[in-house]
């Protein structure tokens, strides 16, 4: 096989391959780290190591718009225990507070096991000799001590792209001690959030008792770094995006066919019940009930992208989601007037940054979240300074977004306030909130965020670009 000097292992590859009348298409996939390492990639012109989607075979190595793309298969088997269960009713409502009760079961844990250790062999097959391997989330965190074990010449780092669990919840896993084994083999871990590192190297001292100093973590007379490297977008593309005339008519023909109310509210979230879409819809049939909001003067539009639908967590969501939509339509919609505009259906960027543009008001209101980029591709958008943003405490975007309206999506009235008070504010306090948001996310992008997580890494950015 070709051989690469810079490698990403994740599970999702960018692309999901999809059978359409008996051919192969591809699509893009979803979620937030697909969004940010797709940039990335393409700049240093690596391979891209993941699952393509199906069950079963995988398609032939192939090469995306100067992306090397390597899947790797997984049965249908692998597919429920590894993806549906280990990874997505174990460990991701773990970590996220444990918002909805985390599923433990053993034979979810034998298949998270060797499917890691099939990611780890194609790593090690397709790494060049001295290589750089960046490992990617929840679903492969016992790849990098696998793969240090086969390759002990590879530089290994591994970000994780959603919150770490503080040390009491992280305990409740029985193969606690195998994953944080598993991530240590990595020379760098890199999270969202300081408070996120530091919960790991305090948890590598209590569960194994390991030494450390500041946020570097003696294991084997090796030293493993943590720190926090705060995801973005590629701002200057989505400013790109929003300027374009194609998209600035979709967004006011989006507004028209909405019947030009005086407030759009938007919600963008995958159908998951960390990003807090119930409670966001109750503050709205709460406030319509109350005389404070009314129709057809405000509407809202949420889209809740299908996700992770055969697990159980995920369909009682949708019902209690789509009840709910039904309860406000049925109650305060009209003939041709809905009250709520529902799409369960997955959209394109374009469509989205249109989408973006015809919204008065942005609700991201997670109950926990490792970043959101929903939120800062919105404020990217906004160049010409409207738009309001209402933005959860508990996502990590809201460390760096402070001029957002923030609230605590535990508190019922404090979210309601928060989408008035941003209805209600003055155009140019809009603008300078989001001149000083915007002003962030031109610095802080995903171009940097990699170099940062690089440099850190002791990838030195006058290495010639590696050729794949
Ligand atoms: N997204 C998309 N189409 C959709 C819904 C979402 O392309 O129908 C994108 C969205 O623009 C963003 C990403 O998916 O870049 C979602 O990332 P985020 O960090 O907000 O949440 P995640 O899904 O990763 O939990
Ligand atoms: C989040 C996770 C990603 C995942 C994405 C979409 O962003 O951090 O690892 O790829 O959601 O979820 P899915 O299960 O469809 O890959």
């Amino acid at each position: 096989a070709e051989r690469s000097s810079f490698v990403v292992v994740a599970n999702r590859l960018p692309v999901d391959e999809v059978i359409v009348d008996g051919e192969r298409q591809w699509r893009p996939s979803p979620g937030g780290l697909v969004t940010a390492l797709h940039p990335v990639l393409a700049e240093q012109r690596g391979t891209w190591i993941g699952w393509a989607g199906g069950a079963g075979e995988a398609p032939e190595p192939f090469e995306l718009e100067g992306i090397r793309i390597h899947p790797v298969p997984l049965s249908a088997e692998e597919l429920e225990r590894y993806y549906e269960g280990q990874s997505n009713a174990t460990i991701w409502p773990l970590y996220h507070d444990a918002v909805e009760t985390p599923v433990y079961k053993r034979r979810w844990r034998e298949a998270y096991r060797i499917v890691n250790q099939r990611f780890a062999q194609a790593a090690a097959d397709v790494a060049a000799e001295g290589a750089t391997v960046w490992v990617q989330d929840y679903q492969l965190q016992l790849v990098p001590a696998m793969l240090r074990e086969m390759r002990p010449d590879l530089r290994i780092g591994f970000f994780l792209h959603i919150p770490f669990p503080p040390i009491e919840l992280f305990m409740q896993m029985p193969f606690r001690a195998e994953i944080l084994r598993g991530l240590l083999g990595a020379d760098l871990v890199g999270f969202q959030q300081r408070l996120a590192a530091q919960n790991f190297v305090r948890l590598a001292r209590h569960l194994l008792g390991l030494r450390y100093e500041g946020q570097s973590i003696q294991v084997d007379g090796r030293k493993v770094k943590a720190g926090a490297f705060p995801i973005s977008i590629d701002t200057a593309d989505m400013e790109r995006m929003a300027a374009d005339p194609g998209v600035q008519a979709r967004a006011k023909q989006i507004r028209a066919e909405l019947g030009d109310p005086e407030t759009v509210i938007l919600g963008v979230d995958r159908l998951d019940y960390t990003k807090g879409i119930e409670l966001r819809l109750k503050a709205f049939r709460e406030l319509l009930a109350d005389g404070k909001l009314a129709v057809p003067e405000a509407v809202m539009v949420q889209v809740a992208t299908p996700s992770r639908e055969r697990v159980e967590h995920y369909q009682t969501l949708r019902v209690k989601v789509e009840r709910e939509v039904g309860r406000i339509n049925g109650e305060f919609g009209r003939v041709g007037m809905p009250a709520v505009h529902y799409l369960h259906q997955s959209y394109s960027r374009t469509e989205l940054a249109a989408l973006y543009l015809a919204a008065d008001v942005m609700m991201v209101t997670p109950l926990r979240d490792g970043m959101n980029l929903v939120a800062k591709e919105y404020v990217a958008c906004r160049a010409s300074g409207g738009g309001a943003l209402v933005l959860s405490e508990f996502a990590g975007a809201a460390t760096e977004l402070k001029q957002a309206f923030l609230c605590n999506p535990h508190d019922p009235d404090g979210v309601k306030d928060a989408l008035l008070r941003a209805v209600g504010a003055e155009p140019s306090e809009l603008k300078r909130r989001m001149r000083v948001m915007q002003r962030h996310l031109r610095t802080h992008d995903v171009a940097e965020w990699a170099r940062t997580f690089l440099n850190e890494l002791g990838v030195t950015e006058r290495e010639p670009a590696p050729e794949a």
